[in-house]
């Protein structure tokens, strides 16, 4: 089996661990039979200055026939975060239906939560994110700027297509899974946006009696990520809720370097885009420190998605033992580098 991939390293650090992570995902697929061909785009901050726009024109084109797309990070300290954002990521998660931000928040052996332990014992939820509408719109403008009768004004936008299928990838997830959906919502104050998202969710739970429910306001629910996480199964929350709820996971998992996330297309019409959560670090970038597992991480989400199911979980138990080996970025107390991490990710690959 051949598959072909388009990464887009991007910034900092994420020219540092995609490479690392795509030398992981080669060995794999020695080991479990399949070939990768890797094709890079140059598209980043770096492309910015040099163009004026951080893809060319013919950007999507340009991916629309990769079987899918590995993201490592974009973002420099010279262009504003919203250029970046709105000139590369979200054009590619809206022009490919990418319209599911999927996040895993699991405690693997080896890693570490901040959380007391017996709290930490047995995380192990998905966060499902909106990925192509709601708060995150273009609507809106701003008026009178810089007098004091100033005034922004946003439009969140909320379509019954867009939430109904968020919530149905959802339920259909919980199905394989421990059977429970928790939804993030905030309907005492937001009235007509919220209200909505309810009922499409009460709706969709009817079709799906076997599967338990419930309804949490964000931020009940954002404290509760923190003090009693193990009850979650499946979460399912609009594209704010979701951003900010996933960056909790992350932190609730020991790390930001470890956290990686699927903008998923589920029809497979499209290319999917796989990512690691954090950023690209100009604090590190350079220093070869980097903690490459989470864009790793991302990298075994790829494969799953591709039907590599095995290759996918050698590639996280391999992730396991070498945290339990105490092999480790500084960012999770060690000493290691990313190339040692990625040596012995490489190396744990054939004993698994
Ligand atoms: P960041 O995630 O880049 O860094 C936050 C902190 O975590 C830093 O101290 C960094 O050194 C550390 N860190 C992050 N990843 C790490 C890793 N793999 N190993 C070890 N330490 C790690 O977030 P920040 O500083 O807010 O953003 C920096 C730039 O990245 C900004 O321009 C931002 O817009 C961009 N960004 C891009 C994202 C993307 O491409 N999806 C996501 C988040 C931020
Ligand atoms: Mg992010």
């Amino acid at each position: 089996r051949d598959y072909r991939i388009a990464t887009i390293p991007g910034d900092g650090i994420g020219r540092e661990v995609v490479p690392a992570a795509a030398s992981v995902l080669d060995r794999a697929g020695a080991l479990f039979g399949f070939e990768i061909e890797w094709t890079e785009f140059d598209w980043s901050c770096a492309y910015y200055a040099e163009h004026g726009c951080m893809m060319p024109a013919d950007g999507l084109d340009l991916l629309r026939d990769f079987d899918q797309i590995f993201l490592g990070a974009v973002g420099s300290p010279e262009v504003p975060d919203d250029v970046s954002l709105w000139g590369l990521l979200i054009p590619i998660r809206r022009a490919f239906q990418q319209y599911i931000n999927l996040r895993p928040v699991t405690l693997l052996p080896g890693m570490t939560s901040p959380l007391r332990k017996d709290i930490a014992e047995s995380i192990d939820f998905l966060v499902v994110r909106e990925n192509n509408e709601g708060e995150y719109s273009e609507i809106g403008g701003r008026l009178y700027r810089g007098t004091p009768q100033e005034i922004a004004v946003q439009e969140a936008v909320f379509t019954r297509i867009g939430v109904e299928r968020v919530m149905r990838y959802a339920f259909a997830l919980a199905k394989s899974r421990r059977k429970n959906v928790a939804s993030a919502t905030k309907s005492n104050g937001i009235i007509h946006t919220m209200p909505f998202w309810d009922e499409v969710f009460r709706d969709i739970s009817i079709e799906h009696p076997d599967v338990e429910t419930s309804q949490h306001h964000i931020d009940a629910l954002a404290a509760k990520f923190v003090l009693a996480p193990a009850q979650f199964d499946v979460v399912v929350a609009s594209n704010l809720f979701g951003d900010i709820l996933t960056d909790i996971g992350a932190a609730i998992i020991g790390s930001i370097g470890i956290g990686a996330s699927g903008n998923i297309n589920p029809e497979g019409d499209f290319p999917s885009m796989f990512e690691s959560v954090h950023g690209s670090a100009p604090d590190i970038a350079g220093l070869g420190i980097a903690n490459p597992l989470g864009q790793v991480w991302a990298g075994s989400m790829m494969l799953d998605h591709m039907g590599e199911a095995t290759a996918a979980a050698a590639v996280k138990e391999a992730m396991s033992r070498t945290l339990l080996s105490d092999i480790r970025t500084p960012d999770l107390g060690g000493d290691a580098t990313t190339a040692d991490v990625t040596q012995s990710l490489i190396t744990t690959l054939e004993e698994v």
